[in-house]
């Protein structure tokens, strides 16, 4: 089968991203342009468009319309994704030599970036949740100790990156972290791929938004958590931390030179639409019924996990006995297809069309999920292994370009990893170039390869 073949595939229900579920909740004028003569949209930089670096043109016209109405000093689309525009941020923020400290929970993209301009990562452990197998959000004094830990005269740490919400959508109180960092002069980029529409609801007892929350550099996945087309995403800037000259360069150099007219066209759209008040009432409704749909199935016993995205429905599986890549593999089956399953949860992302029917098809299947499954009363995460604050052994950039021996991940304990081990989704590295397999991050490892046995059969560069 070709893949055009396989695109025009009809599930039951899909609750993955991209959020605009397959069409349905897409901007009115995105739909009005795909319905035209096919590829006819199909345009170049032309000077009426611009690119999202171009002082005029619509593109420029804009990114500074939608900086304006957010209190921005200026934001830029991007066309792949939000990685893209993660590693721009990252490149004008610190130099090579320089350090970042991060989360424990970062995107994948973020550790690229480090080992390909040697940023040194200084990593702060995260609470971690037996339970859930899921990192919970910072509080104020759990950053505080990790401030407290950090040796500010042997690192020079030129910024901060907070990811937030995390993937399952867990948020903590972001404008106190952001000012917690600033009163130390340190810039923050907030993570924000899965938080977006949190930018137009502030109405509706949501996170406070990163932008509000004066961080100094915000992303936004435009496919993730507003109604964009795959690999659309958007930068904002704000504050005198950060030098507009490197962000423009960094962009500049990590951005094709021929960025799609369709997906420039759909992050400028997504946005546009949020901003009518009529589509704005509609999709808020649809949060609402998120809301709703949480409460649903709450009252019908099923275990779900709340956090702060009502757009997630988190169930965990383990409560009865099944992890939650069986519980998947179960209800792909069945036409219900979800986002993302791990030991022990599985989350199904709602998007932003009309998911009435989701509680009472969820329902039916869970019942039948449980009389034809087997039990496991084993299912258990480990507590994850990592120190409050923690820097590779060696520096990643020289680690992850050492000339390295591939060994099966088993022989691997007490060697110094060349390679990042990585489980997508969520795209969260468990392992990273520079990193000792000590004998608890083996296990922990291990652990989390239980239900996922890609994870470790693999053959794994050590130095
Ligand atoms: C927290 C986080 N940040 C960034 C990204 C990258 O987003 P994109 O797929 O738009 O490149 C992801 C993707 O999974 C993510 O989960």
């Amino acid at each position: 089968m070709s893949i055009s073949s396989y695109l025009t595939k009809k599930f039951l229900k899909s609750l993955f991203f991209p959020a605009h579920n397959r069409g349905e909740a897409l901007p009115r004028k995105l739909i009005k342009l795909l319905k035209i003569s096919p590829g006819f949209w199909d345009l170049p930089e032309l000077p009426e468009i611009g690119s999202p670096l171009s002082q005029n043109g619509l593109i420029a016209k804009s990114q500074r319309e939608f900086s304006d109405k957010f209190g921005a000093k200026g934001c830029f689309f991007g066309v792949n994704g939000a990685s893209g525009l993660i590693q721009s941020a990252i490149i004008a923020m610190a130099n090579p030599g320089d350090t970042i400290l991060m989360p424990r929970n970062v995107h994948i993209s973020v550790i690229k970036t480090c080992a390909m301009q040697n940023i040194n990562p200084i990593f702060f452990d995260l609470e971690f949740s037996l339970e859930t197998g899921h990192y919970k959000p910072i509080t104020k004094i759990w950053f505080k100790n990790v401030f407290e830990k950090l040796n500010f005269d042997e690192n020079k740490i030129a910024g901060v990156i907070i990811v937030s919400p995390s993937y399952h959508g867990y948020a903590g109180d972001l404008e106190h972290l952001i000012n917690f960092c600033h009163q130390k002069n340190l810039p923050v980029l907030v993570d924000e791929a899965h938080g977006s529409y949190f930018l137009f609801c502030e109405n509706l007892d949501l996170p406070k938004p990163a932008l509000s929350s004066n961080a100094d550099l915000v992303v936004h996945s435009l496919h993730k958590s507003l109604n964009g087309l795959t690999q659309t995403a958007v930068l904002w800037y704000k504050g005198n931390l950060i030098n507009e000259r490197n962000l423009i360069r960094s962009i500049n150099s990590l951005q094709t030179t021929s960025p799609s007219s369709l997906l420039l066209s759909s992050c400028e759209e997504s946005i546009h639409d949020w901003l009518n008040k009529k589509s704005l009432s509609k999709y808020q409704k649809r949060i609402l019924e998120a809301k709703s749909i949480y409460k649903k199935l709450i009252k019908k016993n099923i275990p779900l996990i709340e956090t702060q995205d009502p757009l997630k429905i988190i169930v965990n599986t383990s409560k009865v006995g099944i992890d939650g890549f069986t519980a998947d593999k179960f209800f792909y089956r069945n036409g219900l297809i979800a986002e993302l399953p791990e030991m022990m949860t599985l989350t199904f992302c709602l998007g932003f069309a009309n998911q009435k029917d989701f509680p009472n098809l969820f329902e039916k299947l869970w019942k039948k999920l449980l009389l034809k499954s087997k039990k496991s009363k084993s299912l258990e995460v480990l507590q994850s292994p990592f120190k409050l604050v923690q820097a590779p052994e060696i520096e990643i950039g020289i680690a992850w370009r050492s000339e390295t021996r591939n060994i099966p991940f088993s022989q691997s304990l007490n060697k110094i990893s060349g390679d990042i081990i990585c489980p997508y989704p969520p795209g969260i590295p468990l392992l990273v170039p520079g990193e000792r397999i000590d004998i608890d991050r083996f296990n922990w490892i291990n652990n989390q390869s239980l239900c996922n046995k890609d994870l470790v059969n693999f053959n794994i560069g050590v130095i």
